[in-house]
């Protein structure tokens, strides 16, 4: 069934069609609307804003009906779309209440991309959907595999499916993981760092899908400009639980951490740097 694309004076009949309709798909999943608290985690995902938003993204035809919930996480939900056309995008919606947010917000601050920063939870949901789609153009843009973004509004970001017959690709965790998975890792860490300026700051098992062989990174929220103050400590992250995980499924990795973090960003680390040129200094060159 199509929303309907039709819009009446106030939006108001259109908003409550969309409405009858999300409930259909989150009934039919039997994700939610078991009793009544779990009816205002419903509302909560689409309240009036957020449909109104979904309404304009399919009056674009940036999707044309949403067919089913492919994920339910603490601060997002993300939907299997269909477009006019049958093929099929993701349709990611970040939850306008969610608690996780606040906590997250140090990767935000310091990020000289996003300086004014809208506090209340609106804003603030808004803000990672805009933050996910500009990470994951400019990763897109740098030849990372990631899912092409295609639009967003508000706290609703539309990009490639990643998968088939609205089923997700398996993730890292859930299949084989080889040597070359390994390798690919890195040579895309080093990518998403020297060609996007970015550090992903969420990288893990759960956030890389494998298909056909070939490995596809998302979830990029969290991801924060090389510039972050923090960004360092991220990526040491990043690269800590990406050798714990290939490491438990018994494939080799660099064990020396310092020489991956160098490697990843193509550049010395600061203390070398330091060193670098006290050395340079102390020879008088
Ligand atoms: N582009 C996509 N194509 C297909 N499936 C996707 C896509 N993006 C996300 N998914 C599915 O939705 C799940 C959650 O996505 P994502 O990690 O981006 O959201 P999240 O809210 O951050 O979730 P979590 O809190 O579990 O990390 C993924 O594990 C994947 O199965
Ligand atoms: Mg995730």
């Amino acid at each position: 069934m199509k929303y309907v694309r039709e819009r009446d004076e106030s939006g108001e009949e259109s908003t409550q069609k969309f409405h009858r309709e999300a409930e259909r798909i989150d009934k039919r999943d039997r994700v939610i609307l078991k009793n009544e608290e779990e009816r205002s985690v419903f509302e909560e995902v689409f309240d009036r804003k957020t449909l109104m938003i979904l309404y304009d993204l399919s009056n674009a035809d940036v999707f044309s009906y949403l067919n089913g919930v492919i994920s339910s996480g603490k601060e997002a939900r993300v939907y299997w779309g269909v477009k006019t056309d049958r093929t099929d995008v993701a349709v990611k919606i970040y939850l306008v209440a969610s608690s996780d947010y606040k906590k997250r917000l140090q990767y935000i601050v310091g990020d000289p991309r996003f300086d004014k920063i809208r506090r209340d939870s609106r804003g603030i949901a808004e803000l990672w959907a805009r933050k996910e789609f500009i990470n994951l153009k400019a990763a897109f843009s740098a030849g990372v595999p990631v899912p092409e973004p295609f639009a967003f509004q508000g706290n609703v970001v539309v990009m490639q499916f990643i998968g088939k017959d609205g089923i997700p690709a398996p993730r890292l965790i859930d299949v084989k993981a080889t040597r070359s998975d390994y390798i690919e890792v890195i040579k895309a860490m080093r990518l998403i760092y020297q060609k996007a300026g970015l550090v992903h700051s969420d990288l893990s098992e759960y956030n890389i899908m494998k298909l056909e062989g070939s490995l596809i990174f998302f979830d990029f929220g969290s991801a924060v400009s090389t510039e972050h103050p923090a960004s360092e400590e991220f990526l040491r992250r990043d690269i800590s639980n990406i050798n714990k995980f290939f490491q438990k499924r018994g494939i080799r990795t660099e064990e020396d951490e310092e020489k991956l973090l160098t490697r990843i960003r193509g550049r010395k680390s600061k203390s070398e740097d330091e060193n670098e040129e006290n050395q340079t200094r102390e020879v008088g060159a």
